[in-house]
């Protein structure tokens, strides 16, 4: 009998599958991803001062992705981390690990937020050190350089104790494999590999002009899988550490690549807005009917196979 469970960062998941962060926009909603049988759940990326996010609209779907320029919509972290708390009490006995995401500019925001969130012991910390939607308000993010990134993990990891803390990439760089080693070398226990792919513009002919309220966008969703395969694949050759593979995935053959490529766990975000939640137990079968018909017993004998 085929396995989806996965260790991940020495966290068990039931299977390899992670609602990417900020698909589901408000705390206590991301319930539906535990009810759907995803095998961890990544809450929307929380920042220190509340934002209200981009003007409207801010999300399209384009004939082969999505482009999105959502701005990191949140409550802050003071209510965020009163809503966290709760949500990890209730949900924490479903053994679902909850991955908790954080954004900020500064480092000193960072350990901010790292602080308010340790005591409440959730399964990872993920730092965003990518998000492609709040440059022209701060300029450049942090994470599309390797300096920044390297200091902000050393300084979190020094107060984060058991819990593990992975770095979400931007694949809108010159060599996110550069990035990921130096996210290792400061003590990062994984990778989250892609953030969205961008910006990207989609224009309204009939309107004549950009559709997104704020014009530009990060896109997702099947247009992006081959340079999520791509730096995953990179990424794995540099660093030793694991890899949360995501960006793309709609069926199987697409979940086997990013394994191929060097991912353990996958995420799984765009899909489910083309499909519905109920994606995540097509994939399972699947994953399970491709593992039986090729005799693959655990998904650890396929990560990094296309490096061989
Ligand atoms: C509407 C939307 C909002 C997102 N918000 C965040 C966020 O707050 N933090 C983050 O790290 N990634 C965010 N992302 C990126 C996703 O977590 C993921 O990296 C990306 O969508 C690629 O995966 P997918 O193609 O399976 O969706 C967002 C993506 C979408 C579509």
């Amino acid at each position: 009998m085929s396995n989806l469970s996965v260790n991940f960062c020495g966290v068990h998941f039931n299977n390899p599958f992670i609602l990417p962060s900020g698909i589901i926009t408000e705390v206590k909603d991301h319930v539906r991803a535990i009810e759907a049988g995803f095998g961890g759940v990544t809450l929307k990326s929380l920042t220190y001062e509340r934002r209200e996010g981009n003007p409207l609209p801010r999300m399209w779907k384009f004939d082969c992705g999505m482009i999105n320029s959502v701005g990191l919509r949140n409550a802050g972290i003071e209510k965020g981390s009163e809503e966290i708390a709760v949500f990890l009490k209730e949900h924490s006995g479903k053994k679902v690990p909850i991955l908790v995401s954080l954004f900020a500019t500064k480092v000193k925001e960072f350990l901010y937020l790292v602080e308010k969130i340790v005591p409440l012991n959730p399964s990872l910390i993920e730092l965003n050190l990518s998000c492609p939607n709040v440059e022209d308000e701060f300029g450049k993010s942090l994470g599309m350089e390797k300096g920044a990134s390297g200091e902000i993990m050393s300084e979190v990891k020094k107060i984060s104790g058991k819990i593990p803390v992975i770095a979400k990439l931007s694949p809108n760089v010159a060599n996110i494999a550069d990035i990921a080693k130096t996210c290792e070398a400061n003590g990062a226990d994984g990778i989250a590999a892609i953030n969205t792919l961008g910006p990207g513009m989609v224009i309204d002919i009939v309107k004549r002009k950009p559709i997104l309220g704020a014009k530009k966008g990060g896109m997702s969703g099947p247009a992006v899988l081959p340079v999520a395969v791509r730096c995953v694949y990179e990424i794995y050759d540099a660093v030793k550490i694991p890899i949360l593979g995501m960006g793309g995935v709609m069926k199987v053959e697409d979940i086997i690549q990013l394994i191929m490529a060097g991912a353990t766990l996958i995420g799984v975000g765009t899909a489910t807005y083309y499909k519905g939640m109920k994606v995540i137990e097509e994939l399972k079968s699947a994953l399970l009917k491709y593992m039986e018909g090729n005799k693959v017993k655990d998904l650890k004998e396929l990560v990094g196979v296309a490096h061989n």
